[in-house]
């Protein structure tokens, strides 16, 4: 208890002391403090598991969540994804090499030569209208389905997100700022959720914790009834929070998904993945 505390006045703290400038956050002890926080937080959840989500918190779902994953309605969205590979092979090749299963572990990453985080949605579209075709529209559809033939074939891949440089630091520190400071006419920040509250139920939804968010994108939604990406995520919780959202594939959102990633590392991916 005393830990949990300590963990989350640390994360509060920093968040205060770090505002201004920028690179005072040391991303690999803020990491380890997160995954601290957690474990915590619950200490009889395995690291390991985080990457199923909101799923860790509860038996009953975990249950009915592993029985829908047996015969997953994103199959189709796969194949298509891999329909779409094909169709434009030498294209892909070209950007990513010749291993379909030896991509998404690569992303996101920050790149030192346009100083942007990179993720595999950007890339994929940096790819294709360098090589003359219709980039694909950022939240479902196409991208979702390439993402998630990208991501199945990269199972059990760990993430493992670099930080090499300051301009690599500060973008994680922004996405950090993005994820900690309260917006919108709620005043909530995405950690009240998905850190502090992580575990309760919001109505009728069980919160998930921030660790481990990005292993399973893109993802099928109930609701959606289809396949959409991280950063269609990102928006809706804005909304929900009363708060302008950023555009999906904006820097905003692309340094707020490496922030995600970087915390994550070492989980597993297990990309797509079916939630509520
Ligand atoms: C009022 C509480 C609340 C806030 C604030 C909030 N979210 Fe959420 N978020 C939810 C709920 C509820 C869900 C659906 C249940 C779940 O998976 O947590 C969700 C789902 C998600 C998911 C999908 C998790 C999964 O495993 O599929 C991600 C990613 C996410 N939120 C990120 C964010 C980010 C980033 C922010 C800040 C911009 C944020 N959320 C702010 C309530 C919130």
């Amino acid at each position: 208890m005393k830990k949990t505390l300590m963990s989350a006045l640390a994360i509060g703290v920093t968040l205060i002391a770090t505002s201004p400038a920028v690179l005072a956050v040391d991303p690999e002890k803020d990491r380890q403090n997160f995954v601290e926080f957690f474990k915590a937080k619950s200490p009889n959840i395995a690291f390991e598991d985080y990457k199923d989500g909101g799923y860790v918190y509860s038996a009953d779902k975990r249950a009915q969540w592993e029985a829908v994953e047996e015969f997953p309605p994103y199959l189709d969205s796969i194949d298509a994804g891999q329909a779409l590979y094909e169709k434009d092979k030498a294209v892909y090749e070209k950007c990513f090499g010749k291993d379909p299963s030896n991509v998404r572990q690569h992303y996101p990453y920050f790149d030192e030569k346009t100083k942007q985080v990179v993720t595999l949605e950007w890339a994929i579209n940096l790819c294709r209208t360098e090589a003359g075709l219709e980039p694909f529209k950022y939240k479902k559809g196409d991208i979702a389905n390439l993402s998630a033939y990208f991501g199945y074939q990269s199972r059990g891949e760990k993430v493992a997100v670099k930080i090499e440089s300051d301009a690599a630091r500060e973008a994680y520190n922004k996405g950090r700022d993005l994820f900690i400071k309260p917006v919108g006419q709620l005043g909530l920040s995405c950690a009240k959720c998905h850190a502090y509250n992580a575990g309760r139920y919001a109505r009728a939804d069980l919160l998930s914790p921030a660790l481990g968010h990005t292993t399973h994108f893109p993802v099928f939604r109930a609701k959606w009834q289809e396949l959409g990406t991280l950063h269609r995520r990102y928006g809706g919780c804005h909304q929900n929070m009363r708060a302008e959202p950023f555009k999906a594939q904006s820097e905003e959102y692309r340094n707020l998904e490496f922030f995600q990633a970087y915390t994550s590392n070492g989980l597993e991916i297990n990309a797509p993945g079916y939630r509520q």
